[in-house]
């Protein structure tokens, strides 16, 4: 009998790197909540179902001090990964092909574990294996994240799939499964009245699928198994392996509802002290969708009120420009998503505009707490709160290592090799820092394969008016510094 093709073999999976699976995060999260971590700069990272190394491997090429192990079941994304390992020379990234059911402790201890996009698409008895080499792998102070489909968001997800697999029911060719399901939803839209919260519900999905592109909607909405989980349910088959809840990846936006007093007052009687049970009970007002949940193993002893600390421990940037504030006295600050905040607290001004010169690099927490000092506010409880305010805003980043990012513009940029490497064949390029950066204009992509470090201004002119003869010459020019200015300030040029 022909065994059945891998799906991620016959069709491509567009994969990419996640931010907040980087070791930094794990690390910083981790030492939040009062661990001691690996550090960033000699750890070692395994990551399954990694598909072709996108993830993987521009934290290898940043990280050089760290190994990173990966495998997935699929053969050509592995293969794919290792040609660009290869062409990049790197010697502490390891990929190869292997099925979770059949690996375990000969692949030794990591101090950080990943699973992206992997839970919710997996037969039970693999989701079971997997959080088995969590509890099995995982060092003593290690990390692990899992990235799953959550409820109640996921009940929307499972009714949207449900009727597009049915409109393609007996359809095997992917290109034909995939405008098959689409095309129901859109007959199902047209058939509602505008402005039906219905129709609205199904158009949001829609849009994201169109957005994610074809070959996500084959693995992702029309794969054969799809099992999203209420986070309790999550915590509990953790918890069967040794594991416990860390906390999520990221912390929650500003706008969440637990930030909110009333809120919680309402939840907490019920919830006790008991962090799963309030947090499934915030899930419900969220309509929680999807999750990014760290682990670690059940018998470390957690802090969870962030006290001094433990930010001691870690490092502050901020990307936020400063700008005359509305308010007389007042100074503005913009992140590039367009978060905006206006300050008039002579402290915080202070404090955001020297992290903002300092972007991309971040200060040690000596310099933080001596400005606040300076300003009159002692960190220990004011100082804390305020800056766990920053940071919640977005304003302040944490971080635990000192990422390899330029500290200024130099005479010869040199732009990350794993970047220019995947910026070869995506819109996109990976960071220093793991952030994303588009790159959907081609002068653009162009200009990024020309900063290998040895051309400076006048050598990068030349070769772009060699590449691009059509265009302007004076507009070739004027395009440059603003340019390296952006990929600097993106973490995409080496220190
Ligand atoms: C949805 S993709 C996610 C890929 C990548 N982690 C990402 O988030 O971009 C799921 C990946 O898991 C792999 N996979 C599925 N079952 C597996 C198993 N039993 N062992 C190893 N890898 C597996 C698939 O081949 C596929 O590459």
């Amino acid at each position: 009998m022909p065994t059945k093709q891998n799906p991620y073999d016959s069709v491509a999976y567009p994969s990419i790197s996640h931010s907040g699976t980087h070791p930094d995060r794990l690390a910083t999260m981790a030492i939040l909540n009062g661990l001691s971590p690996a550090p960033v700069e000699r750890c070692r990272v395994l990551e399954i179902g990694c598909n072709e190394g996108a993830n993987l491997i521009p934290m290898a090429y940043a990280i050089p001090g760290s190994e990173f192990v990966g495998f997935d079941l699929a053969h050509l994304p592995i293969e794919r990964g290792l040609e660009r390992i290869h062409e990049l020379g790197l010697h502490n990234v390891h990929l190869f092909e292997g099925n979770l059911l059949g690996v375990g402790g000969e692949l030794g201890q990591f101090d950080y574990i990943i699973a992206h996009g992997l839970y919710a698409w997996v037969p039970e008895p693999v989701r079971d294996r997997l959080l088995a080499l969590y509890g099995q792998l995982l060092t003593v102070n290690g990390v692990g994240f899992v990235s799953y489909n959550a409820l109640p968001g996921g009940h929307l997800r499972t009714m949207i799939r449900e009727m597009m697999l049915y409109a393609v029911e007996g359809i095997d060719d992917p290109e034909e499964r995939v405008s098959g399901g689409l095309e129901s939803l859109r007959l199902l839209i047209e058939a509602r009245p505008e402005g039906d919260a219905y129709r609205m519900l199904i158009e949001e999905q829609l849009k994201k699928m169109e957005k994610a592109g074809p070959h996500v909607t084959f693995h992702d909405e029309l794969a054969e198994a799809y099992h999203p989980v209420h986070f309790f349910e999550f915590v509990e088959h953790a918890r069967k392996h040794g594991l416990q809840y860390l906390c999520e990846a990221v912390l929650p936006p500003a706008t969440d509802p637990a930030y909110r007093q009333d809120i919680r007052s309402a939840l907490g009687e019920a919830a006790g002290n008991d962090i799963v049970n309030l947090e499934q009970r915030l899930d419900y007002l969220r309509a929680r969708m999807y999750r990014e949940t760290l682990l670690c193993r059940g018998e470390r002893v957690l802090r969870r009120d962030f006290p001094a600390d433990h930010l001691r421990r870690l490092r502050f940037a901020s990307q936020a420009t400063a700008t005359p504030g509305e308010e007389r006295g007042a100074t503005a600050f913009t992140l590039s998503g367009g978060i905006k905040m206006e300050s008039n607290h002579p402290g915080v001004i202070g404090l955001l505009e020297t992290l903002g010169a300092q972007w991309p690099n971040a200060l040690m927490f000596d310099e933080v707490e001596r400005r606040l000092m300076n300003a009159g506010i002692p960190l220990d409880g004011e100082g804390v709160t305020l800056l766990m305010r920053l940071v919640v805003s977005k304003m302040i980043e944490l971080r635990s290592w000192e990422a390899p990012v330029a500290d200024a513009l130099s005479a010869f940029p040199k732009a990350s090799a794993s970047a220019r490497r995947e910026a070869l064949t995506r819109m996109f390029a990976t960071t220093l820092l793991h952030g994303r950066i588009a790159l959907e204009d081609r002068v653009v992509r162009s200009f990024l394969q020309l900063l290998d470090g040895t051309r400076d201004r006048r050598a990068l002119l030349d070769a772009l008016k060699a590449e691009f003869p059509d265009m302007p010459a004076d507009e070739l020019a004027a395009g440059i510094e603003p340019g390296l200015e952006n990929f600097f300030r993106a973490g995409l040029l080496e220190a």
